[in-house]
């Protein structure tokens, strides 16, 4: 683990996953009390600060016109999920062009709630995946392990089926390319979650997070090589609070947070957005 702070040369991007939290009223009364931020007045380069937040699907466009309307022009926004069609028969699900038309440039797919609760398995969320890239959308690919999982030393193992489940290519579409420029334009995101540090206040320590940042880099580069690895950006989340971020961040392989309860709060979001504009 690096000690010191460093130049993060694949950037930073700061998401809040908001979850099912914040309808339309809240949505708007948290754009209206969040503090004035040193940002772009455009969505950050993909090697600066970027800052992306994911409301619920009902709360999207007034998040959108909430942000615009006070200038957070550097702010993108995202869906929870995504379906891999662009519409039919699938109640309940969001399709890529509707987020698209929505305003919205991201998806979270695999998230583990989804999986946990919603049983969503590696394929699915890989084809969510390919799905909303192949459409348009940015990615934000979520794995991680349980406690049992951890505590049976089956972190590796866990973090790379998920990862190469959801990534191997499918016969009928050219995705290995494609997922290699997704991963290298930093359009497709990972996203390491242990399911025990979520919403327990638990945070893995840094060299816990640094250690399972460089195992999934190391996949990375096995599979898509080493150049593509070393500018994927990988995101550490699971209880990340504007109290433990900066240290987090100092990790060399850690390139971002994504964060669940801590980004409720304007204040809480405006701390985390600092702390990620400190560590570029
Ligand atoms: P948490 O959630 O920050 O509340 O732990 C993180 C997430 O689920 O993305």
């Amino acid at each position: 683990m690096a000690t010191h702070a460093r130049t993060k040369a694949r950037g930073v991007l700061i998401a809040g996953n908001w979850k099912m939290n914040h309808g339309k009223a809240e949505t708007a009364g948290f754009f209206e009390k969040l503090p004035r931020l040193p940002l772009e007045d455009k969505p950050g380069a993909a090697s600066g600060l970027r800052v992306c937040l994911f409301p619920p699907a009902l709360s999207l466009g007034t998040a959108i016109e909430s942000a615009r309307a006070r200038a957070f022009n550097a702010f993108e926004f995202g869906a929870q999920n995504v379906h891999w069609e662009a519409k039919g028969a699938y109640t309940g699900e969001l399709s890529a062009p509707m987020i698209l038309e929505a305003g919205g440039t991201w998806a979270l797919v695999g998230h583990s709630e989804r999986r946990q609760h919603f049983a969503e398995t590696d394929e699915n969320v890989g084809r969510r995946a390919q799905g909303a890239l192949s459409q348009g959308l940015n990615v934000m690919l979520c794995i991680g392990e349980t406690r049992a999982e951890r505590e049976g030393a089956a972190t590796a193992a866990v973090i790379a089926r998920q990862l190469l489940g959801a990534l191997v290519p499918f016969a009928n579409y050219p995705y290995k390319q494609g997922f290699s420029d997704m991963l290298k334009a930093r359009k497709l995101v990972i996203a390491y979650e242990p399911v025990w540090a979520i919403g327990t206040g638990l945070t893995a320590t840094p060299e816990q997070a640094e250690e399972a940042h460089v195992f999934v880099r190391n996949e990375l580069a096995q599979h898509f090589g080493a150049e593509i690895a070393a500018q994927s950006q990988i995101l550490y989340g699971g209880s990340v609070t504007p109290d433990n971020i900066a240290t987090l961040l100092t990790c060399e392989n850690i390139d971002g947070a994504l964060v669940g309860g801590a980004s409720l709060k304007p204040e809480g979001f405006a701390a985390l957005i600092l702390a990620g504009k400190s560590a570029l």
